[in-house]
């Protein structure tokens, strides 16, 4: 009887344990997803961490300068499609697009997830 309450208590701590390895493998997977859409439809107009350091077009910041120099950064990457100059580029899926503005260069279409995974990503950018 007593092994058994023992062999529960074990079987719930290595529960336990092995969720926690999950949330990180997660997080991980939003990073890289995140790093992905960043370096295809970020960069070609920003410097995105070290995929294109002579890149970007010269009226943008750096996603590293914004992480490292800006203390509000992560409110800048959670609401960056409804800040200027953006709304004219980018569409984010189920979020009703401002019409109102010029439509003067390739449309770059993303979804919310795609969001959430490039505020995931930038924040690796910080400098330790
Ligand atoms: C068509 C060019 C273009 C593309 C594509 C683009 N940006 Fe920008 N972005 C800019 C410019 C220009 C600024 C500077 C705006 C300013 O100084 O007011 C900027 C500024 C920003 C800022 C700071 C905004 C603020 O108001 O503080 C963030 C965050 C940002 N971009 C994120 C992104 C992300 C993420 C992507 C890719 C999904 C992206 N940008 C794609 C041109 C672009």
């Amino acid at each position: 009887m007593k092994s058994a309450t023992t062999t529960i208590i074990v079987s719930i701590v290595t529960l336990v344990s092995f969720s926690i390895p999950t949330g990180a493998v997660e997080d991980g997977q939003a990073i890289e997803n995140g790093k992905s859409v960043s370096e295809q439809q970020c960069s070609r107009c920003h410097v995105v961490g070290d995929y294109n350091p002579n890149g970007g077009i010269s009226s943008t910041p750096s996603f590293q300068l914004m992480v490292n120099a800006l203390d509000d950064y992560e409110e800048r990457f959670d609401t960056f499609y409804i800040r200027p100059p953006h709304p004219a580029v980018i569409v984010v899926e189920g979020i009703k697009k401002r019409d109102d503005l010029p439509f003067n260069a390739a449309p770059v279409k993303l979804t919310q997830k795609d969001v959430e995974n490039i505020a995931a990503f930038v924040k690796t950018l910080k400098n330790k």
